[in-house]
């Protein structure tokens, strides 16, 4: 028997891919229940805006003529809201697609990628699926006011000539925290101007603090910068997979390079122009974010459960034991959310923020949970 593990590429022989979250369907399949609810993956629990919708539905009628290979219509929506060029935009299948092409186009056995201690899972991946070697900084302490987000000091100690990327995720997942902008720039200033420091805004649009930054304004400043963004989150269509960079029109120009040429099909592309104009639904996912944020603080701090502040879609809260058994009755109680032993944090799960409905029904199924 030939052994194709043993053929593999180095960096595929140990990788271990990418854990999703459970889909209801499966929960439901395997427990024999009904109508549970996913807090799993930091989904919109408002869904899609109506007019991505409508715009995605009209695009139906023409699946049979490929995408425009360029997302031109697109690209300019996006160029204006960021102010910049539709050359220095480049669309992804998702932001994680962006991620991997960034790591294609600078990464390979003998580069390294410099990334957090807990911060998103797919850095690691894509760093080791081209054999290049990624190096986790030590995160901020447990008790800091930042808990386990990032050590931008520590995160600087790792970078050499040898770095090509560094991975900074602002908000992070799983840990919500956040950098602010005084901090985030002087970091960007300190790393070598050959090396790409990407900042995964993926949560962005949720975060109401005043010193947030919006780093697609610092690009004439840093050429080395490349901003990710996502439409899975605030616009609710994860399920169509689109994300997006901003970075000077070179590095984009060679990002473009590796990637496939209709990589954004027709109905993303339709339903992103359409999304990004909406900004009612914009406004609506952020309110609904903030309340749902306050009720879950709220509820797991009545029940004595620490957890990060958070300024995602999501809570990480600490059982303080391996939480097998608390996710297990979650489930079975019809809710799914997210063990995040994987990103370092063992005796965390994290929690997506939904409707009231959904958050009292998990902090119901907690209550459950606990007292079994
Ligand atoms: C920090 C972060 N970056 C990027 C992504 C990827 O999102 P997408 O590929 O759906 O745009 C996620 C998804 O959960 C995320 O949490």
């Amino acid at each position: 028997m030939v052994d194709f593990a043993v053929l593999a590429v180095p960096g595929v022989q140990a990788l271990r891919p990418y854990e999703p979250g459970k889909p209801v369907e499966t929960l439901e399949r395997e427990l024999g229940i009904r109508e549970a609810v996913k807090l799993a993956s930091n989904e919109n629990p408002l869904g899609p805006s109506p007019l991505a919708v409508e715009a995605a539905g009209r695009a139906l009628r023409n699946l049979h003529i490929y995408p425009d290979g360029n997302g031109l219509a697109l690209k300019e929506a996006l160029a204006e809201r960021h102010g910049v060029v539709p050359e220095q935009v480049t669309l992804g299948n998702g932001s994680n697609e962006v991620l991997e092409l960034v790591a294609r186009t600078w990464l390979a056995p003998g580069r390294n990628a410099v990334y957090s201690r807990h911060a998103f899972a797919v850095y690691p991946l894509v760093v080791q699926a081209v054999a290049a070697e990624g190096r986790a900084a030590n995160a901020r302490p447990a008790d800091s006011d930042q808990p386990y987000g990032h050590d931008l000091d520590a995160m600087a100690a790792q970078v050499d000539p040898d770095t090509r990327v560094v991975f900074v995720a602002n908000p992070n997942n799983p840990t919500g925290t956040w950098l602010a902008a005084e901090a985030l720039e002087r970091f960007i200033a300190r790393v070598p101007a050959e090396t790409l420091v990407v900042v995964d805004e993926a949560y962005a649009e949720y975060v109401e603090r005043p010193d947030y930054p919006d780093t697609t304004r610092w690009l004439q400043r840093f050429p080395n910068l490349l901003v990710t963004r996502s439409f899975s989150k605030i616009h609710g269509l994860a399920g169509l997979r689109l994300g997006y960079s901003v970075s000077s029109a070179a590095v984009a120009e060679l990002v473009n390079r590796v990637r496939q040429p209709f990589n954004v099909n027709a109905l993303a592309q339709a339903a992103g122009l359409a999304a990004v104009s909406d900004t009612g639904h914009v406004a609506e996912s952020v309110r609904m974010n903030r309340e749902g944020l306050k009720q879950l603080g709220a509820g797991l701090e009545q029940r004595g459960i620490g957890f990060i502040p958070s300024v995602g879609n999501f809570l990480t809260f600490d059982v303080r034991e391996a939480p097998g058994a608390v996710y297990e009755g979650l489930l079975r109680e019809g809710v799914i959310v997210r063990p995040v032993a994987n990103y370092g944090l063992p005796t965390h799960l994290r929690v997506t923020v939904g409707t009231p409905t959904e958050n009292e029904r998990f902090l119901r199924a907690l209550d459950a949970v606990l007292k079994a």
